[in-house]
């Protein structure tokens, strides 16, 4: 397999970091830059593992800054992007639209164009890998799944900035020959989460016995995957060969919202030795988040007929190894809390 020098984006976030692990402990013969932020969502402390490998260099920066990644591409010469460096939380987009178009769309634009400008051999081992998410389908009634020609109709200012930026890396493939995939995945979990999503924040909240906040009816329905299995899929569609083509990424395991913090809060009754549905009188219903999406489901088959790709693991088996790696992480979780996440969830949930 060939040498690599590969750049992925937002490696200190969530999904991110999970992908960083995969392809620097797989892939010895590849050399892996993490360029981040450091937003409030990055944190260096979920690649602490890995961070002295030789094949792993973290860069600080920001991709909004077009002259800094100009400047990175001419130093570092990288093959291949794997693009996940957003923000990525609905709510905040909610709050601050703004810093969604800045971060989404332009930060994209940037890192477009220096691939377009460096990549100028056609041996075929560049690639802009651009990690990108359901949310750009728009909702879905009861019945059917979205599938990768479904039509792009975003409801958030996430899902439009989202959306934007996948017209730009198909344009820049259309219009400069630039050689992409996009993958579309559904809600993730697991390990190292930030808790303003709604699982950890679920766990956090039942832990401290704080009120656990449930918008609307509650019925609002979500398509789960073990984040190891999306970085798995990443793997597979990075190195298949393919350009030009989009991928949807899912776990065919939809759930009501409400159904999942139920499921939760038993565990945790459980595994902390609380009473029997102790946590769940913890549950409070507000307000509804406004142009809140009823419902996502990915058809995942593209991916599996293709490239072989499907989940490893159940939505139980995960769930639970997702609640032990929180019972056995608070420091972390008490270091992702403190500062400005205290003012963000008093400002969201006040
Ligand atoms: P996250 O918020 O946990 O991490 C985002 C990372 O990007 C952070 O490390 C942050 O510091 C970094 N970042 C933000 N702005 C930056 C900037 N201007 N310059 C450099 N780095 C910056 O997000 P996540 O949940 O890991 O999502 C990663 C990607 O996957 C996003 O593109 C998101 O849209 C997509 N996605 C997420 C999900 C999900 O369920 N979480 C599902 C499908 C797709
Ligand atoms: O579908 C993929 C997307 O999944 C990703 O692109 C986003 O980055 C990711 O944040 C996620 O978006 P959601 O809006 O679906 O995730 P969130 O965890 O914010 O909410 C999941 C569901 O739970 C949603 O119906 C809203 C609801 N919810 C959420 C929070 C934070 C609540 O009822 N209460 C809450 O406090």
């Amino acid at each position: 397999m060939m040498n690599r020098r590969i750049l992925v984006t937002g490696g200190a976030g969530f999904i991110g970091s999970h992908v960083v692990r995969l392809f620097v402990s797989k892939y010895s013969n590849y050399h892996i830059y993490n360029l981040d932020k450091l937003t409030y969502a990055g944190n260096l402390e979920n690649l602490k593992d890995i961070e002295n490998k030789d094949n792993y260099t973290f860069i600080k920066g920001d991709i909004r800054d077009a002259k800094f990644i100009e400047d990175l591409f001419s130093e570092y010469q990288f093959d291949a992007v794997i693009h996940l460096a957003a923000e990525s939380h609905v709510d905040r987009s909610i709050l601050d639209p703004l810093i969604f178009l800045e971060t989404n769309i332009m930060g994209t634009v940037n890192l477009l164009n220096a691939c377009k400008v460096s990549w100028k051999d056609d041996s075929g081992r560049n690639l802009f890998y651009h990690v990108s998410t359901d949310e750009v389908y728009g909702t879905l009634g009861d019945e059917g799944f979205f599938v990768e020609a479904t039509s792009y109709d975003p409801q958030s200012p996430y899902s439009a900035s989202k959306a934007s930026s996948d017209h730009f890396v198909r344009a820049y493939g259309n219009t400069y020959g630039l050689p992409y995939v996009i993958s579309n995945c559904s809600n993730n979990y697991g390990p190292n989460q930030f808790p303003e999503k709604l699982i950890p924040l679920v766990i956090q909240n039942a832990l401290n016995q704080k009120p656990i906040p449930v918008y609307g009816d509650g019925k609002y329905t979500r398509d789960w995957l073990w984040v190891k299995d999306h970085a798995l899929a990443i793997d597979t569609i990075f190195h298949s060969k393919k350009v030009n083509e989009t991928y949807n990424i899912g776990g065919f395991n939809e759930w009501q919202n409400i159904d999942i913090i139920k499921l939760i809060c038993g565990i945790i009754d459980k595994q902390i030795g609380r009473d029997d549905k102790s946590s769940e009188k913890l549950i409070t219903f507000i307000k509804d988040r406004p142009g809140h999406d009823r419902r996502y489901a990915i058809d995942s088959t593209k991916v599996k007929r293709e490239l072989g790709w499907s989940p490893s693991l159940t939505f139980e088996e995960g769930i639970e190894k997702t609640i032990n790696w929180y019972l056995g992480n608070t420091q972390w979780l008490k270091n992702v809390t403190s500062g400005e996440y205290q003012k963000y969830y008093e400002r969201q949930y006040q």
